[in-house]
């Protein structure tokens, strides 16, 4: 059982994460995880890194987890391993963050922004037929904060049009996605590659970069494989062009421990949010997280839209109150002076600038504590009570 003991004790502030209250309680199985590995030597590639594969491909219930090095070679590897080239298109969604846009610009593919769903922040399934064009050969379907986009109308849109379906499940691990048919799948495993990072922020999270692919494909497991690794097959002989995406022994060590609770840290992080949804639900200028019917909730993040054009006076007033508060995200992709050569957009992405200018992620993890979150709440409630 995840430990409510402490050996330590914690100051009173307020956190986005609190890894360090949850480090504490799972310090001893953590700290002999890490031990083994320096006792072993085993840096790179010790047999923690296949344990955790392994572990993770039966949570998710796939036959295939390749480890990588963060979230975003990830997404890049997936692009590889689909064997897309330079000058095809790449849907990705307007309103997220960098990571799917650049390894797409990075590959001399073109991103092709679709704006998001106003209520769930993903990806909007009937906007995207409109962005596909002769050189469209993949979507990548990002499931923003929690939960999982509606994946059943982008595989019919994928199968119409011939594209592969990447799955960004950086944020979004445990969530299930409900078919019309009643049949559920663990979000990630649901297109043809999935990926995930083990940032430490993150709902499954090591203590440094880490981060994953999902396959059920055979042939694709063995190329991301290879890509991951110099694109060897064998040592020092490289049949693809690859890159060097390793996930640290210490890491997977890490996330063997930390996969274990992860059930019982997202059902802490859903009452939490439970909580907020219910103090929130009589203030007019506060819409609270939206929970799709076709998907669970894992709540990495607790994002409401703040209305009346009070979002950054709201975060500034919880400021001086101690309390952190985001924004995630404040400029959408079309935006961004990086991409404004590389990617190309078919409407004018409105959905996706307003959730920028409205959007406020409050502090939501395992270790909020009652009296932590009511003071939350309080200010959030006086804020309005002053500003009217
Ligand atoms: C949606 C999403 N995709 C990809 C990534 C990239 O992960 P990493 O930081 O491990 O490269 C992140 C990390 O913040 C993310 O939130």
């Amino acid at each position: 059982m995840y430990s409510k003991q402490m050996a330590i004790t914690f100051d009173d502030n307020i956190r986005m994460v609190d890894l360090h209250t949850q480090y504490c309680r799972l310090k001893e199985e953590i700290d002999a995880a890490i031990q083994e590995v320096l006792n072993s030597h085993a840096y790179i590639n010790g047999p923690q890194v296949t344990t955790f594969a392994n572990h993770l491909a039966d949570y998710l219930n796939i036959p295939h987890v390749i480890p990588c090095a963060n979230g975003t070679d990830a997404i890049q590897i997936a692009l590889m391993a689909l064997q897309l080239q330079a000058g095809d298109e790449v849907i990705v969604p307007a309103f997220n963050y960098v990571a799917a846009t650049e390894a797409t610009a990075l590959l001399g593919m073109t991103p092709v922004l679709v704006d998001v769903n106003p209520d769930t922040f993903n990806i909007d399934a009937q906007k995207i037929e409109q962005a596909i064009s002769r050189r469209t050969k993949a979507i990548i379907a990002v499931h923003l904060f929690g939960q999982s986009c509606d994946m059943e109308p982008i595989l019919r849109i994928a199968e119409k049009y011939n594209l592969s379906v990447i799955e960004d499940n950086a944020q979004s691990i445990g969530a299930v996605y409900t078919f019309a048919s009643g049949e559920t799948k663990k979000a990630g495993t649901i297109g043809q590659i999935g990926t995930t990072s083990f940032f430490p922020s993150k709902p499954l999270a090591c203590y440094g970069d880490g981060g994953a692919l999902i396959t059920s494909g055979d042939e694709l497991s063995e190329r991301i494989r290879m890509i991951a690794n110099h694109g060897q097959d064998i040592k020092y002989r490289h049949k693809y062009i690859g890159c060097n995406s390793r996930l640290d022994t210490i890491q997977a060590a890490i996330l063997n421990v930390k996969l274990k609770y992860i059930s019982e840290l997202t059902k802490t992080r859903i009452k939490v949010a439970k909580q907020y949804n219910e103090a929130f639900k009589c203030l007019p200028y506060i819409i609270t997280p939206y929970k799709a019917p076709f998907s669970t909730h894992v709540y990495h993040q607790y994002t409401i839209r703040v209305q009346g054009e009070k979002r950054n006076d709201l975060q500034s007033y919880l400021r001086q109150k101690g309390i952190p508060s985001m924004v995630y995200y404040p400029i959408p992709m079309d935006m961004q002076e990086a991409f404004r050569m590389h990617a190309r957009k078919t409407d004018n992405l409105s959905v996706a600038r307003q959730l920028s200018e409205s959007v406020l992620s409050l502090p939501i993890h395992s270790e909020m504590r009652d009296d932590m979150q009511e003071y939350i709440i309080e200010h959030v409630k006086r804020f309005f009570k002053i500003t009217g």
